[in-house]
């Protein structure tokens, strides 16, 4: 395609442009129609016609986005288009499960799918940009954030980062239905300390580039456009003012071309850092570092041409930050066709989204426990009590990030399981308001009353949505309000009680999980939820997912993950100096991978060949897999390593590939990985990566418990 604003163009662009036009192009300001930071704006086109305005944020709508961008083109003196951001987190009309839930899917096409789906609705919408995927490793409960993250473990995450990357941006990102995507945010902002948002970062450098920044460096390598820094620090340094990170390792290392956005007011924020005085000096560290767009802080429209005057920042560096902007409108095509994006979608598109919102809320689905296999319902299934405040709930089925979806338009609970068994007698009382309500006692008396006289109860527990996600961490983060005496209630009664959680994160609900005779951990499932659990609990789908954060059975344990490093006195419960807890386990309550299937599936005869290999070759992994269940199963196969003796302590278990795979009822099949040796190295005390030379654990199995784990080695030369 042949562009009108070539590079030369560009560049002669930026020679032509006033430092008001300049800074202009380096401030993306709201139009609040989300409110999604501290900080609201105005009137915004008289802005961009004065070419005060390079990007938007929070206005959607094709007739409200061709309105500025028409603003932009035709009234501001060098009609240079704007580009419009938004978080299309997990959907944007139609709402997907939030990313923790779809994590649990370990399906990297349904990722890419349920992110192309949500770039096309977005793009619709004239949108040009998202400002996903959030790539945070996450190990925390107490962390609101968690809900929006991939989870605890890097591989996995940087599996969601490239297809996340891919489906956003699709294979050309000029086209009308593509928007640019928006990693974030770089780095380390899931370690946030005592899981309180915003919190000081601190960490090993091994650590940063190990675990946190994997997925960022996937995502650059996929073509991610542009890439949000995180609010946080680490050690000190504020991420929208760290030059080592952004301009040395993502530019200079990395080769990223595209443009850093800062998060929302973050600049301005360096002042409360304590890192900048004023906004010159914010806007001064955060343009040295490479930081191209101010997201909605007054420090480069009110605080840079200062910067300048006082030397602290020069204009070759700003007009580099002008260029790369320009580049990224260019690389949308918005110079080309600056009101492309904004159509209307056809009712069968639309229809297709929904489709593919049930197939991710059902693949989200974990199933933590199922004693007496009590799920799936017989067919006869007698009088249902359907108690909790989660059970009819429609506006919280979005979770956090609802994108642009109606209020109301999810499919409760009650509402699925109505509409998958229209003949069965469900009954339905809230039992109690989610976090705490002045009638909750005579609510819970009223679900007893109900549940006493039914077959089985199904509990519907969980956070409303507004309870995990962004300025959302939970000291305590268990089941709010009165749900836990609703629980004891019901579960006193005696009667077989299924537990479905609709949560944002692991919740620590260890008693009700142990009380309840099978328990589903739902997340929050999104515009089809009601329909999905509805199908596994019928057994219409047998469940898929698998926790993609191990979770925890009480709150001292976190921040808890499988991948973690031994220690000189491994915990043993008869030693008594030995690293473990006086009052809980160390274990999580359910390992990172668990999650049962309605078939029965047992792993044998792991093989790793070549058992001795070279550096730069590849083992070929094999297991054997039967079921002896009378339903068939998909299970999740997890690859993990452990280099047992290194010159470093390396985690006792790191994965390194999962591969899905259909075990039919009564029969059997093999899953076959592989793994690159490459793959095993790790950054040496020289801060060089190496792979070493020496034996190597394979471990195969379905979970990060080690006691479902089989187990080969391989000799590395
Ligand atoms: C702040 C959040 O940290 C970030 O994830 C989001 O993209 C921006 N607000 C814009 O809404």
């Amino acid at each position: 395609m042949t562009s009108r604003a070539n590079g030369r163009h560009l560049e002669a662009l930026v020679a032509r442009m006033t430092l008001d036009e300049k800074i202009g192009q380096l401030t993306m300001r709201t139009a609040n129609m989300a409110v999604t930071g501290p900080v609201g704006a105005g009137e915004y086109l008289d802005g961009v016609r004065a070419g005060r305005i390079g990007s938007m944020l929070n206005l959607w709508g094709a007739d409200w986005v061709r309105k500025a961008q028409v603003t932009a083109v035709e009234q501001s003196r060098l009609g240079i288009p704007l580009f419009f951001g938004f978080d299309v987190v997990h959907g944007h009309r139609t709402t997907f499960p939030i990313p923790l839930g779809e994590a649990a899917a370990f399906d990297p096409g349904l990722w890419q799918r349920t992110a192309r789906a949500a770039a096309v609705e977005a793009a619709a919408d004239g949108l040009s940009l998202t400002f996903a995927p959030m790539l945070d490793v996450a190990r925390d409960a107490r962390w609101g954030r968690i809900a929006e993250s991939p989870g605890e473990d890097t591989w996995l995450a940087t599996r969601f980062a490239e297809a996340k990357v891919h489906g956003f941006q699709g294979a050309d990102l000029t086209a009308p239905d593509a928007v640019a995507a928006t990693p974030k945010h770089l780095a380390g902002y899931g370690a946030v300390l005592a899981g309180r948002e915003y919190a000081p970062v601190d960490m090993s450098a091994r650590t940063l580039r190990e675990v946190y920044l994997p997925p960022f460096r996937v995502a650059v390598a996929a073509g991610a456009a542009a890439i949000m820094p995180a609010f946080t620090d680490i050690a000190g340094l504020p991420m929208t003012a760290n030059r080592p990170l952004l301009h040395d390792t993502v530019r200079g290392e990395w080769g990223f071309d595209g443009v850093f956005i800062s998060d929302y007011n973050a600049i301005a924020e360096l002042i409360h850092h304590g890192v900048a005085g004023d906004l010159a000096e914010a806007a001064a560290l955060a343009l040295n570092a490479g930081i191209d767009i101010d997201m909605m802080s007054d420090a480069y429209p009110k605080g840079l041409s200062t910067a300048l005057a006082r030397g602290l920042t020069d204009i070759a560096t700003m007009d580099a930050a002008v260029l790369r902007v320009l580049r990224f409108k260019q690389r949308l095509g918005l110079f080309d066709d600056p009101v492309a994006r904004g159509t209307d979608l056809a009712p069968a598109t639309m229809a297709a989204h929904r489709a593919l919102a049930r197939e991710a809320a059902r693949k989200a689905v974990v199933l933590l426990t199922n004693r007496n296999a009590v799920l799936p319902l017989a067919a006869r299934m007698g009088r249902i009590a359907l108690v909790g405040p989660l059970a009819d709930a429609r506006t919280e089925m979005p979770g956090p990030w609802r994108g642009a979806g109606a209020p109301d338009e999810a499919v409760s609970i009650l509402d699925g399981l109505r509409a998958a068994r229209p003949d069965a007698d469900i009954r339905h009382a809230a039992g109690a308001a989610i976090d705490g309500g002045d009638d909750d006692e005579g609510r819970i008396a009223e679900a007893v009353a109900l549940a006493r006289d039914a077959d089985i109860a199904i509990l519907c527990l969980g956070e409303a949505a507004a309870m995990s996600g962004e300025a959302a961490s939970r000291a305590a983060p268990g089941l709010p309000g009165r749900q836990g005496a609703l629980a004891d209630a019901i579960f006193v009664l005696g009667k077989p009680t299924v537990l479905i959680l609709s949560c944002g994160r692991p919740l620590i609900a260890t008693d009700a999980i142990a009380r309840a005779d099978a328990t589903l951990v739902t997340w929050f499932l999104g515009s089809e939820a009601g329909h999905a659990v509805a199908e596994i609990l019928i057994g219409a789908a047998s469940p898929t997912g698998r926790l993609p954060v191990s979770w925890p059975a009480a709150l001292g344990q976190v921040p808890i993950f499988h991948a973690r490093r031994p220690t000189g006195r491994p915990p043993r419960a008869e030693d008594h100096y030995s690293s473990k807890y006086l009052d809980v386990p160390v274990a999580p309550l359910f390992p990172f991978g668990h999650g049962l299937s309605y078939g029965d599936v047992t792993y044998r005869a792991l093989r790793a060949t070549p058992e001795t290999v070279e550096r730069d070759s590849t083992v070929a992994v094999t297991v054997e897999l039967s079921n002896d269940g009378d339903r068939a199963a998909e299970e999740t196969v997890l690859l993990f390593v452990h280099d047992p003796v290194a010159s470093l302590s390396r985690p006792l278990l790191e994965l390194k590939g999962a591969v899905k795979v259909a075990v039919p009822a009564g029969g059997a099949a093999r899953a076959a990985l592989s793994l690159d040796m490459a793959d095993l190295a790790f950054i040496g005390l020289d801060g060089a990566p190496r792979v070493e030379a020496g034996v190597y654990e394979i471990l195969v199995g379905p979970s990060a418990d080690e006691a479902t784990l089989l187990r080969a080695t391989i000799t590395v030369m």
